[in-house]
């Protein structure tokens, strides 16, 4: 796994006593190839389910359970001190209730309410007691207080059983730890940076009610929004897609490939990052019928003409000490034809993804791209969430701006110091 900025932290991983507890070796494990220092701490009743030899010797540290400890006083206070995220896989309905209520009856809920650091729990439970609503109002309380959720799944439970309450995928579980971690150790980079992101499909209409569109979610491009105003940006979002935005960011809501330009272009001028991670439709109908196509009237012969190449346009108008990244979604030949992407709409970084791949591209949460930079730098981001591709993204731009100040100028393609993840093309 790629060494990323959640290398050399510090996650408490708390193991209560539930069934999915073995999954928690998996997550130990991943965490520790991803360089993070993993401190376990079980619960009594965990250890029915798991051994601590396993975890002792797969974490940072030896397994700690109690809070009566000869060697230290406080194990609770110094834990909740040096976390830099605690995470709780599998969290049990009885944990999720001690915590909500602010009951310390063990190392791990003293050490949960004794940190200052974020707290991510991870439900795993039958069906019947994840829906109960003193399981949910537990969990509401919690989400309230901003400690993060990772909803369990659908799935086959203990006992044969199927249903809502299965333990998220261990893969998922790392994912959003990692996102976490690695806000953490990017924290407001980006402020004072303007940042405008296109997003989502855009709908070309053939009459009032019938449009050609593409599959795009716009889920990445919501990521980049997301990823940029939680390191501290001003962000606007142009989108087509009506999932809803993080907070604090400006969204400009657009249907068609003419709006999303009029959008980019007003926006993008005052920008420092420009990134175009919508699916702008390559064709619209020259004559939209102004009334509804009638299948009386027989099969309508559509005349097509091009879009406007909006990040073409966005290439030739950028001025000095922006930075212009694009998207190639591509399902053969990737690599070549997103370089010549780069070159010929003067970009500084294009992302290509293989949408033929599995896990990959529309519409799902996860992604994996190459970074192509106009400096010859290519990047592989393996699959990972798209909020994790999104700040692997932002890292290349953030190596780019080469640590000039908001507005200022930057060097140009070719004199880029490079960056740590980053290999040459050959
Ligand atoms: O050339 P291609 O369409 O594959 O390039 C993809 C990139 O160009 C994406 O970043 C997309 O947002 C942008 N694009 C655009 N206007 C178009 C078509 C694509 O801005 N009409």
């Amino acid at each position: 796994m790629t060494r990323g900025p959640a290398a050399g932290k510090t996650v408490v991983l708390g193991v209560t006593g539930g069934i999915a507890a073995y999954k928690a070796v998996e997550v130990c494990r991943r965490l520790v190839d991803a360089g993070v220092h993993v401190v376990p701490v079980l619960t009594e009743d965990a250890t029915r389910f798991v051994g601590e030899v396993t975890f002792s010797a797969l974490a940072s540290e030896p397994v700690q359970k109690s809070m009566w400890s000869e060697a230290d006083p406080i194990p609770h206070t110094r834990l909740g001190q040096r976390a830099d995220l605690v995470l709780v896989v599998p969290a049990t309905a009885r944990f999720l209730g001690c915590y909500a209520n602010g009951i310390s009856d063990g190392l791990l809920s003293a050490t949960v309410l004794a940190t200052r650091a974020p707290v991510m729990v991870c439900p795993a439970m039958h069906t019947e007691m994840w829906e109960h609503p003193a399981v949910q109002e537990n969990l509401a309380t919690l989400r309230r207080r901003q400690v993060l959720v990772v909803d369990p799944a659908q799935g086959r439970l203990a006992g044969g059983d199927v249903g809502a309450g299965r333990l998220a995928d261990p893969d998922d579980i790392v994912a959003a730890a990692l996102a976490v971690l690695g806000s953490v150790a990017r924290g407001q980079d980006l402020a004072g940076r303007r940042v405008v992101v296109s997003a989502g499909g855009t709908r070309e209409p053939i009459d009032p009610v019938r449009f050609i569109s593409n599959r795009s979610s716009g889920k990445q491009g919501h990521a980049v929004a997301e990823a940029a105003a939680t390191r501290g940006a001003e962000v606007v979002l142009v989108t087509t897609a009506t999932r809803p935005a993080p907070a604090g960011i400006d969204v400009v809501k657009v249907e068609t490939a003419a709006e999303m330009e009029a959008a980019m272009l007003e926006h993008s001028a005052a920008a420092d990052i420009v990134v175009m991670a919508a699916a702008v439709a390559d064709f619209r109908l020259k004559a939209p019928a102004d009334t509804k196509l009638s299948k009386a009237d027989g099969v309508p012969e559509l005349v097509l003409e091009p879009t406007p190449d909006i990040l073409a346009e966005l290439g030739r108008r950028r001025r000095d000490g922006q930075v212009l990244v694009g998207f190639a979604a591509e399902t053969h030949d990737m690599t070549s034809r997103a370089a010549s992407k780069l070159r010929g709409k003067n970009l500084d970084f294009m992302v290509a993804n293989d949408v033929s791949a599995q896990h990959v591209g529309f519409d799902h949460d996860t992604n994996a791209v190459t970074i192509l930079g106009s400096d010859g730098t290519c990047r592989e981001i393996p699959l990972t969430s798209k909020l994790e591709v999104a700040h692997a993204i932002l890292d290349s731009v953030i190596v780019r701006l080469g640590g000039q100040r908001p507005g200022g100028g930057i060097r140009r393609a070719g004199a880029s110091g490079g960056d740590d993840n980053s290999r040459r093309d050959s």
